[in-house]
């Protein structure tokens, strides 16, 4: 039977806001592995740290994962990410309907082998407290079974992240259900999940996974260093997306995009007939993967956790 700590809030969730955006510190984890959190007023469980069983396919997987497509320009922090599960729509990068991310387009295998944790994490979370099933399950409602992930059907979407130290954040695009983010790491010092509501850090160790609602408490990841050169920290998050509640059925879904890039093609058609010459990627040839991986792109841009923690404007 996992223990259960009892832990006291220490800051409001307006003072937490303060936070966002900015780095944490270096701490040194406040508890020890494996322990079930609970809110001293409430005695509701607010996070969980548990082990992750069957770690070595995810760790081999992760170890073949191309990242870099993630990396956020516009910001001023950089990291490494990629998105797999499914991804709203985003007609402003030419994604015109719900789809699976690229990642699970390009290599279906891994795609499977994420997917298929997601029902040892819903089982854990059943054993952390059944409400917390319930509650989220009922508050994704109106999600197509379509665009879930896992026999449970709590997430949508999840994102891998490559040895990156996010700042404070809330993640703004989700619904405020449970998140489950097992971690894999081998040679790097830090790295530990801060919740500063409940002044809790959690050291993030070799094949755990830690839970906790990541739309409704502020966190951040401390400072990393490799003390290997080939030393890594892999993150993988698994979360609902609020924009996954305005997608049709896969089928129906498909066949709306389709005919939205028909009717664009057909607009384009038009205006450079009529001599508009300001049509973007106008003569050059564009290969059919090409134009899929432009589609899709989009996959990795304004998904991941470190520009999620602006909020939920981008969606
Ligand atoms: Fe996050």
């Amino acid at each position: 039977m996992t223990e259960r700590i009892t832990v006291r809030r220490v800051m409001s969730p307006e003072d937490a806001s303060a936070l966002v955006g900015t780095r944490a510190p270096n701490l040194d984890p406040t508890h020890p592995f494996s322990a079930i959190f609970v809110n001293s007023e409430t005695s509701e469980p607010i996070a969980a740290y548990l082990p992750l069983a069957d770690a070595a396919p995810l760790r081999r997987a992760l170890m073949t994962i191309d990242t870099t497509g993630g990396v956020q320009r516009q910001s001023n922090y950089r990291s490494k990410s990629r998105t797999f599960g499914y991804a709203p729509r985003r007609p402003v990068t030419r994604r015109e309907s719900c789809a699976l991310t690229l990642l699970g387009v390009e290599d279906p295998a891994t795609e499977r082998l994420l997917e298929s944790y997601a029902d040892q994490f819903s089982a854990a979370l059943l054993d952390i407290d059944p409400a917390i099933v319930d509650r989220d399950t009922e508050r994704l409602g109106d999600v197509l079974p379509d665009w879930r992930i896992g026999e449970a059907k709590l997430w949508t979407s999840g994102v891998i992240n490559d040895t990156a130290a996010l700042p404070y954040h809330r993640d703004g695009f989700n619904f405020p259900t449970w998140s489950a983010m097992p971690v894999v790491r081998r040679g790097v010092r830090g790295g530990h999940l801060h919740l500063p509501e409940y002044d809790l850090v959690l050291a993030c160790a070799d094949s755990t996974v830690i839970y906790f609602p990541g739309k409704l408490l502020v966190h951040g990841v401390t400072p990393m260093t490799r003390v290997r050169s080939d030393g890594y920290r892999f993150s993988v998050v698994y979360y609902a997306l609020q924009g996954m509640r305005n997608c049709r059925e896969a089928a129906e879904e498909a066949a709306y995009g389709r005919a939205r890039r028909t009717q664009r093609e057909a607009d384009m058609a038009a205006r450079l007939a009529a001599g508009d010459r300001k049509i973007p990627g106008q003569g050059g040839k564009t290969s059919a993967v090409a134009r899929l991986r432009t589609q899709l792109k989009g996959d990795n841009e304004g998904w991941t956790a470190e520009s999620r923690y602006t909020g939920g404007t981008k969606q």
